[in-house]
């Protein structure tokens, strides 16, 4: 028990002594709130992307790869722009300043790949899972995604030991939100919503990190948390720390149509096949930027 404690509170001294997470570079804040923005033009993009040579090669990159499918390579950035879409450089530019902010969190036990995977997929997987099921527009899901898991690498960043023993007990297959608060008396959600709290995060995304294990506690953020949870169960790429796949509460809220008891994970997968190989597409794109 006493063992127990002096881990948490480990934990939460380290925590609180992080410094301030480095916000993402100027240009990418640019092209991230432009290509948001409905009415704004090519022509614009364009000028704020050539201002950065390495963005530029990047965005080149990206419209001539196989995924776009072009027949003669995109020569200028206008063009390049237009064949990936606004939508898409956003979310790739998104995914990766947020991985590239956290590059002097050194890699310890977590290999960063697979998380930063996980992670790109389920934010990729939960914006598209929002919109097809129309849940509220002026949220950014992505950045939710992308940081829902924030907590097991702040914990392999303060506390490695901590996370060694969760990850045993991983590989012993017995998992999850009891033996986090067994080990240590923190869940790994928890960690994530202290941790984006001190940081300058839309306020919003807070609340549906920290239950995204739970989301029947996420008071009126439920539904967005149940998605999260979705999204991070569908997403392709699966962390080594496991999850219980029947901690999920499968329901019509989910989007399929089902009598209940005839709702399972693997109709889901087939009925949301389209948003995860978008997901997987956007999660391969992004890793190609770094
Ligand atoms: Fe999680
Ligand atoms: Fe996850």
């Amino acid at each position: 028990m006493n063992r127990k404690i002096d881990r948490r509170n480990a934990i939460l001294q380290k925590i609180d002594s992080l410094e301030q997470l480095p916000t993402l570079p100027a240009i990418a804040q640019q092209v991230i709130s432009k290509a948001l923005n409905p009415s704004v033009t090519f022509k614009e993009l364009q000028k704020i992307i050539s201002y950065d040579p390495p963005l530029t090669a990047r965005v080149l990159k990206t419209a001539n790869s196989v995924y776009y499918g072009r027949r003669t390579p995109a020569k200028s950035i206008e063009d390049a722009i237009f064949t990936i879409g606004l939508n898409d450089l956003s979310s790739i530019c998104l995914s990766t300043s947020v991985i590239e902010s956290f590059v002097h969190y050194d890699q310890r036990l977590l290999d960063r790949r697979t998380l930063w995977k996980h992670s790109i997929s389920t934010g990729a997987l939960f914006e598209s899972l929002a919109k097809r099921n129309n849940l509220d527009k002026s949220f950014n899901y992505l950045l939710a995604g992308l940081l829902h898991d924030i907590g097991w690498m702040i914990l392999d960043h303060v506390a490695p030991e901590i996370l060694g023993l969760a990850l045993q007990s991983a590989e012993a297959r017995e998992w999850s939100n009891v033996v986090e608060k067994k080990l240590f008396g923190l869940h790994h959600s928890e960690i994530g919503a202290i941790v984006l709290e001190q940081w300058n995060i839309p306020p919003e995304i807070i609340p549906i990190v920290l239950n995204h294990h739970a989301p029947e506690k996420a008071d009126d953020y439920q539904k967005p948390a149940k998605f999260l949870q979705l999204a991070s169960l569908l997403s392709p790429y699966k962390l080594p720390l496991i999850t219980i796949e029947s901690e999920i509460t499968l329901d019509k809220s989910l989007g399929l149509n089902l009598p209940k008891k005839e709702i399972t994970l693997d109709k889901l997968r087939k009925h949301y096949k389209k948003e995860i190989t978008y997901a997987e597409d956007i999660t391969e794109l992004s890793l190609g930027w770094l």
